[in-house]
């Protein structure tokens, strides 16, 4: 037989593709041996010595020898610790109470059986879950309708819902001038926007910006929505881990569902329980209000399932039963919204001592968005080329657009993280 000599991906068909920005960010940083680097580039929360932290509610649950505790008892006595397969719609006893953590434990949707959940590979699988759902179920007279992202937005958006052949576009959100959400700019493009459309909100601490709608602009939002009779689809990858209270970060999808929208929700539990390459989170469908809901609900978990089965046939169990855990026990949940206020308090401590430095450096501008602002990351406003120059003379990490994952932040490299900025913007 001859040789083969040419492939069937010609660099026309499969041409090189740029290297995921963030991950590459990440691997650049990892190569930098100064020992001043800072590396606030990843969203993922770093303890006072830049290192990981594995939640001491997690802790007592998987590391036995010396942590040895009775909640550690729970898991490793657990008869039902296997290697099974779990179902296709994942561990009931997570997908269950991750639902009621989401939308309120005395929430009608539950009461009158309208919430359908599934268990995902993390927040991203459970936003891809979703985008696959829209697109072969969700159609307007006929075609898909056109899935609208924030702008800017978690940059995987983009690719998760043009992978499965949805149309985009972007409502505007962050305000240059004030460094906050720009309301009014966002209403208008969902008042433009054609019915119908599909519109992905952040539930809790906006990635990249940390912007949040107010209560009172979650209600004008709402508002649009319903008149245009939108399609509302949550991403809430921060619960918990925003303000550091669990009802607070989904005090909007809470009021979307009390408002009657029949919605979608992407659940992450990589943040908030420190478990990101476990890859625990949950896909939920709420179905509005009416006599034939449970039925509806019914149906729409039928076809989940199909979906699940041919994209991953059923969940990983690890990271699931941590969070099945701890959600299920008393004493356990309270120890996790401890660790949460933990991971969330030091956050704001960081915002603030940014800040106080900034302002005591009188580093040319405003630097109140710094402590406006919640969640993982800060919109900083520094250019392109001062993030360049903060990498090339400071060693510090950040993606281009300029944000900052606060997690980066400890009290050892605050103050030459703001001297390095200070440095920058006076000249660039
Ligand atoms: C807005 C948003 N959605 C979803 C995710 C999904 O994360 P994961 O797949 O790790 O749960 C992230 C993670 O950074 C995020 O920021």
């Amino acid at each position: 037989m001859a040789p083969v000599t040419t492939t069937s991906f010609p660099a026309e068909a499969v041409p090189q593709a740029p290297e995921d920005p963030l991950f590459g960010l990440m691997r650049a940083c990892k190569a930098d041996n100064s020992p001043d680097k800072v590396d606030l580039g990843i969203g993922a929360y770093r303890d006072d010595n830049a290192k990981p932290w594995v939640l001491p509610v997690v802790k007592k649950l998987t590391f036995c020898a010396t942590h040895a505790t009775q909640a550690d008892e729970i898991l490793r006595n657990d008869p039902d610790l296997n290697h099974e397969y779990l179902p296709i719609a994942g561990l009931a006893s997570f997908t269950s109470k991750a639902a009621e953590l989401l939308v309120g434990t005395s929430s009608p949707a539950l009461s009158e059986k309208r919430v359908s959940s599934v268990q995902t590979i993390s927040g991203t699988g459970a936003v891809h879950l979703g985008a696959l759902f829209l697109a072969k179920f969700y159609k307007i007279n006929g075609q898909s309708s056109t899935v609208y992202l924030s702008n800017p937005t978690w940059a995987n958006h983009n690719q998760i819902f043009s992978n499965v052949g949805l149309p985009i576009a972007t409502y505007p959100y962050f305000s240059k001038e004030t460094k906050g959400l720009d309301i009014e700019g966002m209403k208008r493009a969902l008042a433009d926007a054609p019915e119908r459309s599909i519109i992905l909100l952040h539930a809790c601490a906006h990635n990249p910006t940390g912007v949040d709608p107010t209560p009172e602009q979650w209600r004008e939002i709402a508002d649009v929505m319903a008149a245009k009779k939108h399609f509302p689809f949550f991403d809430c990858a921060y619960q918990g881990f925003a303000s550091g209270d669990l009802d607070r970060d989904a005090s909007a999808i809470r009021f979307f569902i009390e408002q009657g929208f029949e919605l979608l929700i992407a659940q992450s539990f990589a943040k908030n329980f420190g478990l990101y390459g476990e890859r625990a989170g949950c896909f939920h469908y709420v179905s509005p209000p009416s006599p034939d809901a449970a039925s509806v609900t019914t149906r729409v978990a039928s076809q989940l399932a199909i979906l699940q089965r041919s994209e991953i046939s059923n969940p990983p169990i690890y990271g699931a039963k941590i969070a099945s855990t701890v959600l299920n026990d008393k004493a356990l949940f309270a120890e996790w919204q401890e660790n949460l206020r933990t991971m969330s308090g030091r956050i704001i401590a960081m915002r603030t001592a940014l800040k106080a430095k900034l302002d005591e450096l009188k580093t040319p501008g405003n630097w109140n968005h710094i402590t406006d602002q919640i969640g993982m990351f800060s919109f900083t406003g520094l250019t392109e080329a001062q993030v360049a120059k903060l990498r090339s003379e400071y060693h510090v990490y950040m993606t281009k657009n300029g944000r900052i994952s606060m997690a980066g932040l400890n009290t050892k490299n605050v103050d030459y993280f703001a001297k390095a900025v200070d440095k920058v913007v006076r000249e660039t």
